[in-house]
């Protein structure tokens, strides 16, 4: 399994990191058998695998669960599980729910925004954490870009700064613009991982149905599309009907 160190040796040697999330064990499977560098458990499994329109709406249960079963179907990745809105605003309970994710397999737990304090706790109790800054979807009142403006991008690179000083196993930068992605990469020495945050970043995760296309509907505009599982799977549901009618 890769570790947090190999994963800032590939910074340095400028080899990018490659991050999908996933949320079962089936689709863990496939990303392990193509050597994805790391595994993200998002939240986002609240949109894509509940089916709610928020972030925000899934539970710290829920998320223990389907990291446990990546965990299942991805014994030797290294496993990033999100911490579900309110997980982590005070020191203690965070702590709780850092070690709750871990139990359930994850390597590192992944945290939006800069709760400072929570940050600290969880480090200091030898967990890896993973930095999440720019558009924070937990809390965003519309998934514009941001870090346009000068001092929205000057908040981000000094948020990026600290973040650094706590040693991160990665911090992931979200839909902020390439010049702002550069910058920070080039300034700190923790990994960034990129999601619509240029090409400069040291690595870049999508999420595991916008790669795959397993939905009908529009993309984000920094998705990128490498399968149509929605079209196959459409297809052989329909022969599938077709066959069991025709006995
Ligand atoms: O939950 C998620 O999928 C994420 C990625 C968008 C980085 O946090």
């Amino acid at each position: 399994m890769l570790s947090k160190e190999d994963f800032y040796s590939m910074k340095k040697n400028g080899k990018a990191i490659s991050v999908v999330t996933v949320y079962d064990a089936a689709f863990a499977r496939m990303a392990e058998e193509a050597k994805i560098d790391m595994l993200l458990v998002g939240d986002s499994a609240a949109n894509v695998m509940l089916g709610m329109d928020r972030t925000a709406g899934i539970s710290m249960e829920a998320i223990c669960i389907f990291t446990n079963a990546v965990k299942r179907g991805a014994p030797n990745s290294y496993i990033i599980g999100d911490m579900p809105f309110g997980s982590d605003s005070e020191p203690k309970v965070a702590v709780q729910n850092a070690k709750r994710l871990i139990e359930a397999g994850a390597s590192a737990v992944k945290i939006e925004g800069l709760p400072l304090e929570s940050l600290k706790a969880i480090t200091e109790e030898g967990i890896e954490i993973v930095g999440h800054l720019g558009l924070l979807p937990q809390t965003a009142t519309n998934f514009k870009q941001v870090g346009k403006g000068e001092e929205e991008a000057e908040k981000i690179f000094e948020q990026a700064k600290i973040l650094d000083s706590l040693k991160p196993c990665s911090i992931v930068l979200e839909h902020i613009p390439d010049s702002l992605g550069k910058k920070i990469s080039q300034a700190i020495n923790s990994p960034t991982i990129g999601i619509g945050a240029g090409k400069q970043t040291d690595g870049q995760v999508l999420v595991m149905h916008d790669i795959l296309r397993m939905h009908p509907f529009k993309l984000p505009p920094f998705a990128k599309t490498f399968a149509n599982f929605w079209e196959a799977g459409v297809n052989a549901f329909c022969d599938y009907k077709n066959w069991v009618n025709e006995k």
